[in-house]
């Protein structure tokens, strides 16, 4: 079992001027048939603005209470002065995993020139994964797709639960 948080990072979301859309997409994808047997069960959500200091301290909750051992993020990863996504990510991991933005953003350049708008970034902190996303509906399944065959494997070595990659 995959314990997982998607938070959504909206000033508008977290006001209530616009419906987060994007979030039960997400949630939707990971129960698909196609990731059934990864068993990922959303244990929490919500919605926050995009303000650095809110962003920090809820990762850093999520990840030190040790209840989700993936957090999935959307939105704030673009060049608005408001987002900051990847900013509040960076203060609070320990180790950084280059390999998700750099797939996402090379497969979502098959799909659109306008992938490298973003900053999006991946780290672990603890027992956790913590994935950017970017925040359309559209935008966010198309990246998650990228990366969701590795995350599984990428958790089990996390938690000691695995300690080689098969051949
Ligand atoms: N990646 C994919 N796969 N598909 C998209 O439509 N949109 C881009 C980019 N990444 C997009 C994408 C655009 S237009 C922006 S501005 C950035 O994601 C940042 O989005 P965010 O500010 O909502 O996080």
């Amino acid at each position: 079992m995959i314990k997982t948080a998607i938070l959504t990072i909206s000033d508008k979301g977290s006001r209530g001027e616009r419906v987060d859309e994007t979030g039960q997409v997400l949630k939707k994808l990971l129960q698909k048939e196609d990731y059934k047997k990864d068993n990922y069960q959303v244990e929490y959500y919500k919605v926050i603005p995009d303000e650095i200091d809110i962003i920090s301290d809820e990762l850093i909750k999520l990840c030190d209470e040790g209840k989700v051992n993936l957090i999935i993020t959307n939105g704030g990863t673009g060049f608005s002065k408001r987002d900051v996504t990847p900013e509040a990510t960076k203060e609070v991991i320990e180790k950084y995993v280059p390999g998700f933005g750099e797939a996402m953003r090379a497969g979502s350049l098959a799909i659109t020139p306008k992938a490298v708008l973003s900053r999006g970034i991946a780290g672990i902190r603890k027992d956790t994964l913590i994935i950017n996303l970017p925040g359309s509906p559209k935008a966010a399944v198309e990246n998650l797709e990228v990366v969701l065959p590795a995350i599984p494997h990428g958790i089990e070595i996390l938690l000691g639960q695995a300690s080689e990659c098969a051949r």
